[in-house]
């Protein structure tokens, strides 16, 4: 095993240990649902950034998978929609993890009459080498965790979520990302990296390896501000480095000739005097109701040049339905 992946089993055996509200810096408000009561030993071990848990990916009574389990907190989340015994699995490498968790969903018992423990199967595995047959999954998830792989394991992990994926089905993810460049004795900083810290890298490159292992439609859901890296704090540093969080889902659609279908959250309008506009290529536009159009269609609507038709910047939180 490489030796920053060992460096970060031995980050989380600590997390595990001793709970550390400071260690991710998360500022998302935690969801406050009817009758969900969160024990604040998982509270204070939220190790991630954003939220993985949208209820609009659990209609159908979902196969749920979630690595790299932290505190249990979203396992909690995923169990409170579908609340059947071994509905939701999480998988983790660190025994000390795995047990912290236990106890967390066992206290989570106690503060939540609607749930039980045996809702979750938690299995020991890596997110390398998933302990899961193959498309027997409807959803799966992770927070925090592949933004800490170097690129050939991050493109593994990609591929093990895509493998055990039915198909159709969706991976969540919510990693830092960062547009700045970040200089290599940050990056290979064993520590920071498993810290979540300077691993991240562009939007575009890790849209690009999500699609690079088959995904076919892939869905910017959130971006938000994260950290600030700066010369003062982390020696080596020259200038300040800016890092957000995304949450992003990849659906293991088949992939389209002209190439994936990637949702940023641009719209097109057509504010002409016709009823709609049709490209004959499958998108019309009704007139003056905006359709959310991935990057590929915004930009063959926008070579048209038609005049009264207007295609909207990325706003980073595609919220569904549109082209494609
Ligand atoms: C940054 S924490 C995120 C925890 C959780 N997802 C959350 O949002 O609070 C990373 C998690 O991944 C686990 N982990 C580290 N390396 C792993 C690997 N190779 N495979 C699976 N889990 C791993 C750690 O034990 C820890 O639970």
């Amino acid at each position: 095993m490489s030796q920053y992946l060992e460096a970060t089993i031995d980050v989380y055996k600590d997390a595990a240990l001793n709970p550390n509200v400071g260690l991710c810096c998360t500022t998302t408000p935690v969801w406050q649902l009817p009758e969900l009561n969160i024990p604040s030993k998982m509270l204070a071990m939220n190790y991630g950034c954003g939220s993985t848990v949208a209820p609009r990916d659990l209609s159908h009574d979902p196969k749920i998978l979630y690595v790299g389990i932290g505190g249990g907190m979203e396992l909690l989340q995923f169990a409170y929609f579908s609340r059947k015994n071994g509905s939701v699995i999480g998988v983790d490498v660190v025994d000390e993890m795995i047990e912290a968790c236990h106890a967390n969903l066992k206290e989570a018992e106690d503060l939540n009459p609607w749930f039980s423990a045996e809702f979750i199967d938690i299995r020991k595995g890596s997110a390398l080498d998933l302990p899961m047959d193959d498309e027997t999954v409807d959803v799966a998830a992770q927070n925090c965790l592949f933004n800490i792989f170097k690129t050939e394991d991050l493109r593994k992990a990609l591929k093990e979520m895509y493998r055990i994926l039915k198909p159709h089905g969706r991976l969540v993810l919510s990693d830092p990302v960062s547009e700045d460049s970040i200089p290599d004795s940050i990056k290979n900083d064993d520590r920071l990296r498993a810290l979540c810290l300077s691993g991240a890298i562009p939007l575009q490159d890790y849209i690009d390896l999500i699609t690079s292992v088959g995904f076919g439609t892939v869905e910017i859901r959130a971006k938000r501000p994260y950290r600030i890296l700066s010369p003062n704090q982390y020696p080596g540093l020259t200038e300040n480095i800016y890092i957000e969080s995304v949450e992003v889902c990849a659906i293991k659609d088949p992939m389209p000739e002209d190439g994936p279908c990637v949702f940023t959250g641009k719209a097109a309008i057509y504010f002409g005097n016709e009823e709609a506009f049709d490209d004959h290529k499958g998108h019309v536009l009704m007139q003056n109701q905006p359709l959310a159009v991935c990057d590929k269609t915004a930009k063959n609507l926008a070579n048209l040049n038609h005049p009264d038709i207007f295609i909207s910047e990325s706003t980073y939180h595609y919220d569904g339905g549109g082209c494609c």
